[in-house]
């Protein structure tokens, strides 16, 4: 037992488990995704959806436990990760460079993680927490997306989750072990659209919303 967790806190074992967790999250998103274009099919799908999500009970409740374990695990490891690369780095560069495969998705990556990491916790006060008793959730998505600035903070929001995305993904394989001079392309590719889905599928969202 003592030997897994050693390799857990190792450089390389901590690198798997950000891979391994940030690839759960690229599933979660595509699943998110899908759900939420329902509510271009209006309010009665959308609710219909929910409520069926819902009617899962202690199911729902195990699959969100295992969501903020997962949170927390790419949150602790990555800010760790980072803070050991800074400490690492002798000098601190007063120029950036930027040759050297340097994209600005993997130079602001702490600062995107942390920027998600914010508004998961004002999403989920916003849609999750929130008493949904005499409102259904259409409503209530609808409501908050009445106001300007809501839909720019949500639209702001998708853009750093694109940018985040479009180096984590591609990171992750390269991490479980994913070079190849034929693959390496194929994988980057599928990175930046994946992450192109993403920014323009949630953030279109918002926007529809505003114009109803
Ligand atoms: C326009 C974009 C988005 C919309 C409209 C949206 C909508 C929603 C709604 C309505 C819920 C509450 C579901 C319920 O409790 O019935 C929810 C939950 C949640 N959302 Fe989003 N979402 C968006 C983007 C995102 C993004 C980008 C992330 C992650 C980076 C995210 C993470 C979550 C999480 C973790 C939950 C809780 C899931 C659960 O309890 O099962 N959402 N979202």
């Amino acid at each position: 037992m003592a030997w897994v967790l050693k390799f857990f806190v190792s450089s390389v074992g901590r690198k798997l488990l950000m891979a391994g967790t940030g690839l759960c999250f690229v599933l979660f998103l595509t699943t998110h995704l899908a759900g939420n274009l329902l509510l271009y099919r209006g309010g009665d799908v959308f609710n219909a959806y929910a409520a069926r999500l819902h009617s899962l009970g202690p199911l729902l409740t195990i699959f969100e436990l295992g969501l903020l374990a997962l949170a927390l695990v790419h949150v602790v490891f990555g800010l760790w990760l980072f803070y050991e690369n800074d400490r690492a780095r002798p000098v601190k560069y007063a120029v950036k460079k930027s040759g050297g495969g340097q994209t600005w998705g993997s130079a602001t990556m702490p600062y995107t993680g942390v920027l998600m990491l914010a508004f998961v916790i004002y999403h989920l006060i916003r849609f999750h927490f929130v008493d949904k008793t005499n409102i259904p959730i259409y409503e209530i998505v609808k409501a908050a997306f009445q106001n300007s600035f809501e839909v720019a903070l949500y639209v702001a929001a998708m853009g750093v989750v694109a940018l985040h995305v479009s180096h984590g993904f591609w990171s992750a394989f390269q991490t479980l072990g994913a070079h190849h001079t034929k693959y390496t392309p194929i994988i980057k590719a599928a990175g930046l659209i994946f992450s192109m889905v993403v920014g323009i599928g949630f953030g279109f969202i918002p926007i529809y919303m505003r114009l109803l």
